[in-house]
């Protein structure tokens, strides 16, 4: 355990969360870096596992692990149970109707290629459009780039605003009757941007459009509901919200699931295999081919519940109250912040530029200081060359750090400036 930061109990709007009890959930939060306590601020790219995931993923595999919808030995319905008890579980964490509206995938990247592939492939031609934004990560430009290769249909941009905010300025011109879908985070991982998902959902099927969220950044942070959005389509990763690696899903209206094609063939998502064709099983088992990362799935469970614990919305207004610090901070240190300057319109991935050291110098220097954050382009290559940097440094914060962390980043900062000046 850290000891600096043990007793702070770090009032949000909405309740608060006591950050030291939850600390003491992580056992990873009391390593050490050489002689300094680890100060992890970064989050965004993963999470850290409070033991009540391990444990949950660890009791499944000791005593319960078989194949899901496979064995009808008591093993095989056990893990079938768990399996199945963790889809309800999404399926209630993001207000979807019902768990047959959540697939699983391995996490956000898998799922936005699912949307590309099942979805854009079968419905998308030539003189279609796709409307994805300008700070979407790579998991959520490349996918599409490849089924407009395959389509013929065309991929649009709304840009950027000086502020890092989307430019819905040129909505009207960019969403038209072409449109067919617009895909956009609903969090930057980058710029740590909001989306006005409602607003968009409701551009978008003002023109026939359907909507889809690559929700990796926002799921973890804040509280969601896919049917009061009215997104048709939303792709969340369970790493990145306390859950194992490897698991994840894609939420999706059962008609939008039902009219998409499966990205994968194989065991256990079929009905019928004749020698010229195959029938599928419907949603969401068509999309579920192979042995699926089962106590994976069983782990974000536990972590869904860790979060309800909390409370969303204790956990958006930690968020915000200690991105709202950072971000002052950070300024006054002389940082030059990418994004929004306002905490209330944005998470808490925080990309900043310090004085003239590169982002990599000054996460090995910061590093040696025991704080871990992350340099380089955050795969959002579109979103830096909009603002005329290859790279940033980037600290994210989640429901175990403190303020102190943040005061301990700016003093690693005020190191790497001796050093380099
Ligand atoms: N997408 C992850 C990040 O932003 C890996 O760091």
């Amino acid at each position: 355990m850290n000891e600096r930061t043990v007793s702070v109990k770090t009032a949000g709007a909405v309740g608060g969360l006591d950050v030291g009890a939850i600390r003491r959930d992580f056992p990873i939060l009391s390593r050490t870096v050489g002689e300094h306590p680890l100060v992890f601020l970064d989050s965004a790219a993963t999470s850290q596992k409070p033991n009540q995931v391990i444990d949950a993923e660890a009791e499944f595999t000791r005593h319960h692990n078989a194949n899901a919808h496979r064995g009808i030995h008591m093993l095989g319905e056990e893990a079938t149970q768990a399996y199945e008890g963790a889809r309800a579980t999404v399926a209630r964490f993001l207000g979807a109707p019902e768990p047959e509206t959540i697939v699983f995938t391995r996490g956000v990247t898998e799922s936005m290629n699912l949307v590309a592939q099942g979805w854009g492939r079968t419905h998308l031609r030539e003189g279609d459009e796709i409307l994805i934004t300008e700070m979407e990560h790579h998991s959520n430009i490349v996918p599409w780039q490849m089924t407009a290769a395959v389509t013929g249909a065309t991929l649009r941009y709304i840009p950027l605003t000086d502020d890092g905010l989307l430019d819905l300025s040129q909505l009207g011109s960019l969403l038209t009757e072409r449109t067919k879908i617009v895909s956009v985070t609903g969090m930057s991982n980058a710029l740590g941007t909001i989306t006005p998902l409602r607003q968009l959902a409701d551009s978008a099927h003002a023109v026939g459009a359907i909507i889809a969220v690559d929700a990796a950044q926002l799921a973890p942070h804040s509280p969601i509901d896919v049917q009061a959005l009215d997104v048709d389509l939303l792709g969340f990763t369970g790493h990145k919200m306390l859950g194992p690696t490897a698991s994840g899903g894609l939420y999706g209206k059962s008609d939008v699931l039902e009219s998409m094609e499966p990205m994968l063939g194989g065991g256990e998502m079929i009905h019928e295999v004749f020698h010229d064709h195959s029938t599928y099983k419907s949603a969401p088992f068509k999309f579920e081919a192979g042995t699926m990362p089962i106590a994976q799935q069983v782990g974000l469970a536990a972590a869904i519940d860790y979060l309800d614990g909390l409370g969303m919305a204790n956990v958006r207004a930690h968020e915000e109250e200690i991105t709202r610090y950072a971000l002052d901070r950070l300024l006054d240190a002389g940082a030059t912040v990418y994004g929004p300057k306002d905490a209330s319109i944005r998470g808490g991935a925080v990309s900043f530029w310090f004085k003239d050291v590169h982002p990599h110098d000054l996460a090995t220097i910061l590093n040696e200081q025991g704080v871990a954050i992350r340099a380089g382009h955050h795969c959002a290559q579109l979103a830096m060359r909009r603002y005329g940097v290859p790279a940033t440094a980037r600290a994210s914060f989640y429901v175990y750090n403190t303020k102190d962390e943040v005061d301990a980043l700016v003093g690693a900062l005020d190191h790497a400036q001796a050093i380099f000046s």
